[in-house]
């Protein structure tokens, strides 16, 4: 028998298993409270005592045009926030800080860009107000006006952010696509939005290599009937074909571009964006957020969750393709005037320690990234972290997945120097913005809770019959509607019904399993569903065994998710062939690149094993759970509905042998 799996060996130690045997608390320091934008416990009481009117107080901290007449209309699964208001969210993200008397903003920087090459751009709010009306006008030359829906598929340059933002000023619906997407990816998610113009780039910097986005683009447009045309902006000096008539150089057009560009303004719940995340089944799930309780939520979230000043330099490392970069690069952070460090490529690029150097080079002092990172950097060792000096740093956030205790506390010795407070945030794509957290300067951390909802949200744990759980597991649940809940599921509305809102009535269920302690801290578990994620990215199992199936000599496929030391969890594939077909080292890796050419490198399966057949119900069901023991060398569960008890055996040893 082979040396055992190097995936199997991480599992004794999965990042969940150690959660709540961390029990030290940690409180914030009279310092920091009192210098907090939320520095007294009564703003839980106040939101507890009546939400609705605490989220008409974050939502007058917008710009509207006309104030809402209604906070809030609900009717499960339907809700309006800030009904009969009217506003376009650019002008809370810029118009304020540059166009207000007595602004000190205008010349502040929004934006400081750093590209993986080395390169730099700091764009002032005025400049960055400039570049969205102007781009805002070419869009329109382009054809595109209100509920239009505009795709973006970039590399995280500060056009990214121009490109949103002039969607929004002029009330067309971004979608952005993130650019470790594949082309059939792409074409897919363009094609279920009918959006009518692609927003790309020659190509984009990740780990030295160069990411073709433009030729990418190109094998994606080959069937997406709905595009016109396509702007590309010119990020390096890459080869492409330009496509005549439909290809069109940004900076060309820039040039010529009126900078004013009149803001169209939108009811409240008219849609802000889409953005496509994986659900149980093979098709992903356009999520759609609308202008004023999105942009409500987000607003608060930043300021409270973050803390943010105008003497912070804030610095959130997520990809404006994911929400996290949505929320907390585009939308918040502008909103709050901050200033803010975007970076293109790799943190281990050219060395381990390019976070650090960037950190200490623009003084960073609030910085939120994902676990599956923070174990990346204890991996690598502290002595990349200490060659710099981090002591800008005051707040550190983490989201995306459950931070397991060492790599808490790891980040809060290492990079926090014990000093920073640490913000661990639930939240996702659906609900907009940052659910469950402490609020820094009010809430005790324990390592591995995102400790208590937010001010205004309402979350508990149930049972499968909806019966609240008051010490112990179960299902995660938000009992009352929030401004920033998603209003729907792109062109689907029944699933979206089936999806959040049909385990019981009108209470949203994510999908997530929770536990709840004396203190009644959320210790949050992890999908419950057939959703793996994996260092920080969502990725459905059904749509990794769709791509499998379609390659020639894959029968069947079934994948699962098991931990991984570095990603939280990886992904597992059972694959049968077709008859005839040859089992060997160099078919592994076709697979592989297979599944990286179908969905995008994100979803390639960490092991494949071959197998003679897979385990199903007498119904025909594939059970991944026994797969999931199977490949966690767990003993095997209860195999007695299976239509082949024995298969499991073969499938065992098969895997072990490997
Ligand atoms: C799923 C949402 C929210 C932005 C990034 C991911 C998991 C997210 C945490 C956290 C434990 C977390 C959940 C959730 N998750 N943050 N702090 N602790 N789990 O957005 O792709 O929509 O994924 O990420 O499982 O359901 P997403």
């Amino acid at each position: 028998m082979a040396t055992k799996p190097s995936s199997r060996q991480s599992a004794s130690k999965t990042p969940i298993d150690s959660l709540m045997k961390e029990s030290r608390l940690f409180k914030p320091s009279a310092a920091f409270t009192k210098q907090a934008n939320a520095g007294s416990s009564s703003i839980y009481k106040e939101a507890e005592a009546d939400p609705v009117k605490f989220w008409e107080q974050m939502a007058e901290e917008l710009v509207w045009k006309k104030k809402w007449n209604k906070p809030l209309e609900w009717k499960a699964p339907d809700a309006k926030w800030f009904v009969g208001g009217t506003l376009n969210v650019t002008e809370s993200c810029l118009d304020r800080h540059v166009l207000v008397n007595g602004t000190t903003r205008r010349n502040k920087a929004a934006l400081i860009w750093e590209g993986e090459p080395g390169d730099r751009r700091v764009l002032t709010y005025y400049d960055l107000f400039r570049q969205v009306n102007k781009f805002a006008n070419v869009l329109k030359k382009f054809g595109i006006g209100k509920g239009d829906v505009v795709a973006i598929y970039l590399p995280m340059i500060p056009e990214l952010v121009i490109a949103a933002l002039a969607c929004a000023r002029i009330g067309a619906i971004h979608s952005v696509v993130f650019g470790g997407f594949s082309p059939e990816s792409l074409r897919d998610r363009i094609n279920d939005a009918q959006a009518k113009l692609l927003i790309t780039a020659d190509g984009g910097y990740r780990r030295g290599q160069i990411i073709p986005l433009k030729h990418d683009a190109d094998v994606a447009l080959m069937d997406c009937p709905s595009i016109e045309n396509v702007i590309i902006v010119k990020r390096g000096e890459f080869l492409l074909r330009v496509k005549e008539g439909r290809d069109h150089w940004y900076h060309r057009h820039m040039q010529e571009a009126d900078p004013w560009c009149q803001p169209e303004y939108m009811d409240s719940e008219d849609p802000l964006f889409i953005l496509y995340t994986s659900g149980t089944t093979g098709k992903p799930k356009g999520i759609m957020h609308t202008c004023g309780g999105y942009m409500t939520g987000v607003h608060a979230t930043t300021k409270l969750v973050f803390d943010l000043k105008d003497t912070d330099v804030f610095w959130c490392t997520a990809d404006v393709g994911w929400v996290t970069g949505h929320s907390y690069v585009v939308y918040g952070p502008l909103s709050n005037g901050a200033t803010q460090v975007i970076y293109e490529g790799a943190p281990d690029w050219p060395d381990q320690d390019r976070f650090w150097q960037i950190v200490e080079e623009n003084a960073v002092s609030v910085f939120y990234t994902a676990p599956t990172a923070i174990r990346a950097f204890m991996k690598w060792g502290r002595q990349w972290p200490d060659k710099h000096d981090l002591s800008s740093l005051r707040l550190l956030g983490s989201v995306g997945e459950p931070i397991n205790p060492e790599a808490w506390v790891w980040y809060n010795d290492v990079i926090g120097h014990g000093r920073c407070p640490i913000v661990d945030t639930w939240w996702q794509t659906e609900t907009g913005h940052i659910m469950i957290t402490p609020l820094p300067g009010l809430i005790a951390t324990k390592p591995g809770s995102a400790t208590r909802p937010f001010p205004g949200i309402t979350a508990a744990i149930l049972d499968e019959n909806g019966k609240e759980i008051k010490e112990g597991g179960g299902y995660l649940a938000i009992t009352k509607p929030w401004p920033g809940m998603l209003r729907g599921i792109w062109g689907d509305r029944q699933r979206m019904i089936d999806t959040y809102w049909s385990k019981w009535p009108g209470i949203y269920f994510p999908g997530d399993g929770s536990k709840i302690d004396t203190d009644k801290y959320f210790w949050i578990l992890g999908r419950v569903d057939d959703v793996i994620n994996t260092a920080g990215h969502r990725i459905s199992t059904m749509e990794v065994e769709s791509a499998l199936v379609e390659h020639p000599v894959v029968a069947e496929a079934a994948v699962v998710g098991i931990p991984h030391e570095l990603k939280g969890e990886c992904l597992v594939a059972f694959v049968t062939m077709r008859s005839g077909m040859n089992q060997d080292e160099r078919l592994l890796g076709q697979l592989k690149d297979h599944v990286t050419r179908k969905i995008g490198a994100l979803a390639k399966p960490e092991k494949i094993i071959f197998t003679a057949d897979l385990p199903k119900t007498r119904s025909g069901k594939i059970m991944r759970r026994l797969l999931r023991d199977v490949a966690q060398g767990k003993v095997m569960g209860d195999t007695t509905t299976l239509s082949d008890p024995d298969i499991m055996k073969k499938i065992k040893r098969h895997y072990e042998e490997d």
